[in-house]
Formats: C-alpha cells, structure tokens, sequence
C-alpha cells in the first residue's frame, strides 16, 4: 500500500493506480476466472454510470416479469459479482462457480486487466460505459473526497485536476481506460465481437433506444411493455429514491445518485482549467475514432 506525499491511500497494480482493496488475491481470482457464454461483465473508468447500467442489466436479465422483484439477491449490490474487489461481497471461486446464471459482473479495469484475463478469448459479453471525462472528473471528485479507501484524502480541486490528467488517481490514466476498451471494440478480428462500447450521454438522450442496444448484444428480446418498465424504473429520480440498501453505510451508497447531467463539469473548471483539458484530450484522443459529447 501507498500514501502518496498528498495523503493519498492506493495500490499499484500492474503499475496502474488502484483502490487499496484491489488485492493480489482478488485481482488474481478475476484474471484467472473462466468465463461462460451467459456471462455478462460491465465495465466503466469510476463515475461513468455504472451504477445505472448494473441496473439496466438486472432488470433485463430478470428471471421474474415482476419488476419491483427484479433481484437474484436481496439488493442490487448482491445481484452483482465485484471479483476484482475484496470491498463488499468477497465470494470464492467456489461460490461464483455455483451462483445462478447469467451470472452479472462488474469491473473497473482497462481492457490489459480484464476480467478473464483476455476477453478475446473468453465467452463472455463485455459491456463498456464511458462518459465524457470533464464530468467523470468532477463526479469523481465529489464522490472521493474524505472516502475510506483513499486514506480519508480530501484534495483541493486544482490538485484533483492534475491528478486526474496524470493517471494518478484509482483505476488509472481516463484516456486510456476508455481508449483500449474502444479500440478493443472495433477490432472485429479479434475481441469486438463480444464487447458493446456504450456512452453516459447516448444513455442520458436515447434511454429506450441504448437498452433495446444491450437487449439486442445479448440476445434478450423484450415487449415494448417491459421496456416501457425498464425506462422508468432507472430514470435518475426514480433510481435515486429506491432503497438499494446493499451497503452498510446506505448514506454512501446514495452518493451514487449526485446530478445525473451532462455537463455538470461547467459548475467546477474555470475557463482556463476547460482549455487546457480540451487540449489535452484533443491530443490524447486525436485518430481515434472517439468523441463525447459534453453538453
Ligand atoms: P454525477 O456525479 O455527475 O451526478 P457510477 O455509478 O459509475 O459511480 O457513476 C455515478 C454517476 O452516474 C453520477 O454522476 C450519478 O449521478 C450518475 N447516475 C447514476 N444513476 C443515474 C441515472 N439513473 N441517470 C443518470 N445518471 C445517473
């Protein structure tokens, strides 16, 4: 374990910045996991939405046609099998071997540390979501601020900013996070087929349209009335009242549910702070293929 000069609890991974409770043996067990063609791992960089998507995935995977029912486990958190992190459930290979399928996994990893160790040769589905990294920033930065597991660290926003732009917070650098699960995507000799890149502002501005998207990747067919049902059910009021109680500490676990909004960035960087990230992303992201969107 590291603490950085500026109190900053972590771990180094594979040389990338990680949360302390990314531990040898976890991040081993999720490496070395085989994967079935029933199984579906969602993937973000923190802050991108992933909550809302675990929810998507659940209530499009349930075995009940009752939607207030939607659970394999008692709570969201318990329908989802987190086996990089020694955080909240910690289940063997033994347990995951037995749990009911499809089997829903979830996972903060750039595409070099993936769940199974090479999605190219696993059966499973990937799904990515990424957002736009103004918002992912600043999200993170009110999410992090004073947790646990970063050494109850509480930056200013200026340092956040550059650590942010340096890879230096957990899960690593943004670009590439998001860069190797695009490129992963588009390779249809290799991986592509079995990843979906998705993005928080398609979701935001065509909900119906990006679940009928995850429906179709993974070959569920749904009614127009159960669509109708999934939409409502994960708009951001509705997620944000709903009593996920999965962890302990409810209080955290409804810091997941902050704005919601593209742009929100705007109320957080100065003009200045805007350009010079512009600059850098233009830079980072020049040849790839990949825009966001940002407001
Ligand atoms: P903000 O902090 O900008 O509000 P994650 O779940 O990956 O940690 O991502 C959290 C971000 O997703 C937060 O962003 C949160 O508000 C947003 N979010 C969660 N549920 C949402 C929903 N149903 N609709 C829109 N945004 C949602």
């Amino acid at each position: 374990l590291i603490i950085s000069a500026h109190g900053y609890k972590h771990r180094l991974v594979d040389g990338v910045v990680m949360p302390p409770y990314i531990t040898p043996s976890r991040y081993h067990l999720s490496r070395t996991l085989s994967t079935k063609p029933t199984d579906v791992c969602f993937v973000s960089y923190p802050k991108s939405g992933s909550t809302w998507l675990s929810y998507i995935l659940v209530l499009l995977t349930s075995p009940s046609n009752d939607l207030n029912n939607y659970s394999r486990g008692d709570t969201l958190r318990n329908s989802l099998h987190w086996v990089e992190s020694s955080w909240t459930y910690p289940r063997s290979r033994e347990d995951l071997d037995m749990a009911a399928d499809p089997r829903i996994f979830k996972s903060h990893m750039p595409y070099s540390m993936a769940l199974g160790g090479d999605p190219a040769t696993q059966a499973c589905r990937y799904v990515y979501i990424a957002r736009n990294p103004k918002d992912v920033c600043v999200s993170y930065y009110r999410f992090e601020s004073g947790k646990s597991w970063s050494g109850f660290f509480q930056p200013d926003w200026e340092l956040w900013l550059s650590m942010f732009c340096r890879g230096e917070v957990q899960r690593g650098d943004w670009f590439e996070h998001a860069l190797s699960w695009w490129r992963a995507s588009r390779d249809r000799n290799g991986p592509g087929d079995n990843i979906l890149f998705l993005t928080f502002e398609d979701l935001k501005r065509d909900t119906a349209g990006q679940i009928e998207r995850i429906a179709a990747f993974l070959n569920i067919e749904v009614t127009k009335e159960r669509l109708e049902g999934v939409v409502r059910k994960i708009g951001f009021e509705e997620m944000q009242k709903t009593s996920f109680s999965g962890l302990k500490d409810v209080k955290e676990f409804n810091e997941f549910f902050r704005k919601g909004e593209i742009g929100s960035w705007k109320d957080q960087f100065t003009v200045r702070q805007a350009e010079a990230f512009d600059r850098l992303y233009a830079k980072r992201m020049e040849g790839s293929g990949l825009d966001f969107v940002s407001e």
